[in-house]
């Protein structure tokens, strides 16, 4: 509609410099530049390397997304950025850009979660998320089961990684497997042609005694350490390595144990539906097995579509765009990159500065 408020969001804070414009929840425009490729021969993003990539990306990027969405700078009503969790060289170009943009075209700059923003970047997709509601946030750096009651103003952390994130699994099982980096959409397509009960791997915080004190909590690192000496004992026994069973053996261990947590958190709280972000939200095994097991227990389940899961603009934009409906108030013109930013702060307040 029209008469909606027209959000940039802008995301640094990875390895993909982002610009996205939205209209109320529909998507105008997607903007996206990558960096991988200059870290893929390193196993892993290099923070030097990623921020000297956004500064060169940022412009051409903003500008892109602008003429995608046939509008100009001084059309927007508000602009988001990624102030944290993520790598601080790298949130600060996006950081920087906003404020220089908001600065020049006199517009209110939030200051949002990233980890938020994985969430709100459904209702692009889907509308409105329901209130309240159970989110699943799977990415390269965080894997987190959260309660949302209101996406605008806080939400409420159930449970999270003890080691490796969901993600960093993937990346660190498919390099083992001599897959290129990111591993996550290799083990997916690898998979396919798998058996994924040819070999049992664990199922990390999931018996009994670990249940106890760690419900929604997960573990992927003795996953990973499983996989590692697996593969170890084959090539020691010089036979060869079953590549597609393996990433299917491993992926049905991670997807299973994120799916039945997070189900488990839907029925203790009695919440029927479940919001899948973040990167790892892309894979296909992930996404069919949380529909097929949500439908058994009467949970819908929300994940939008593989591009908006992984790091984008659009995602910041709209989270912009649902605080700016919320009337939460905009951050101040010095809000910081926050590396180290808490999950259950969705925006900068206006007191919050860096002085
Ligand atoms: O959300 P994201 O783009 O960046 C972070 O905020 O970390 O997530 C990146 C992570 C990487 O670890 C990547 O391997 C994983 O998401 N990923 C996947 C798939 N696509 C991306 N993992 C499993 N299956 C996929 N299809
Ligand atoms: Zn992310």
């Amino acid at each position: 509609m029209a008469d909606e408020p027209l959000i940039l969001g802008i995301e640094t804070s990875c390895d993909e410099t982002g610009v996205g414009i939205v209209r109320g929840h529909t998507l105008l425009a997607d903007a996206l530049a990558s960096s991988v490729e200059e870290h893929a021969r390193f196993g892993g993003v290099v923070p030097e390397v990623a921020s000297r990539a956004h500064l060169e990306a940022i412009v051409p990027t903003m500008d892109r997304a602008l003429k995608e969405a046939g509008v100009t700078i001084a059309d927007v009503d508000a602009i988001a950025v990624t102030s944290g969790p993520g790598l601080a060289g790298a949130l600060l170009v996006g950081v920087a850009a906003a404020k220089g943009y908001a600065v020049a075209a006199e517009k209110p700059v939030y200051g949002v979660n990233h980890l938020a923003a994985h969430v709100a970047v459904d209702t692009l997709e889907h509308g409105p998320l329901p209130e309240p509601a159970i989110a699943l946030l799977v990415s390269g750096g965080h894997s987190s089961l959260l309660r949302v009651d209101d996406l605008a103003r806080g939400v409420v952390p159930l449970g999270a990684t003890i080691d490796d994130a969901a993600g960093e699994a993937f990346d660190k099982v498919a390099r083992l497997l001599g897959l290129p980096f990111p591993g996550g959409p290799y083990i997916d397509r690898e998979a396919r042609a798998g058996d994924p009960a040819s070999i049992a791997f664990p199922r990390g915080l999931t018996a009994a005694k670990d249940l106890a004190g760690h419900r929604f909590d997960f573990s992927f690192s003795g996953l990973k350490t499983a996989v590692a000496r697996w593969v170890e004992a084959r090539q020691r026994a010089g036979e060869p390595v079953p590549v597609a069973d393996v990433a299917a053996s491993f992926q049905e261990a991670v997807c299973d144990v994120l799916v039945g947590k997070a189900l488990d958190a839907c029925r203790g709280s009695g919440i029927d539906t479940l919001v899948i972000g973040g990167g790892v939200a892309a894979n296909s095994r992930l996404r069919a097995m949380a529909e097929q097991r949500a439908a058994k227990h009467g949970v819908r389940v929300r994940t939008p579509r593989p591009k908006l899961c992984t790091d984008n603009g659009a995602m910041v934009a709209a989270l912009g765009s649902h605080l700016v409906a919320a009337g939460v108030a905009p951050s101040r013109l010095d809000l910081p990159a926050d590396s180290a930013m808490p999950l259950t702060v969705v925006s900068v307040g206006p007191q919050e500065g860096t002085e």
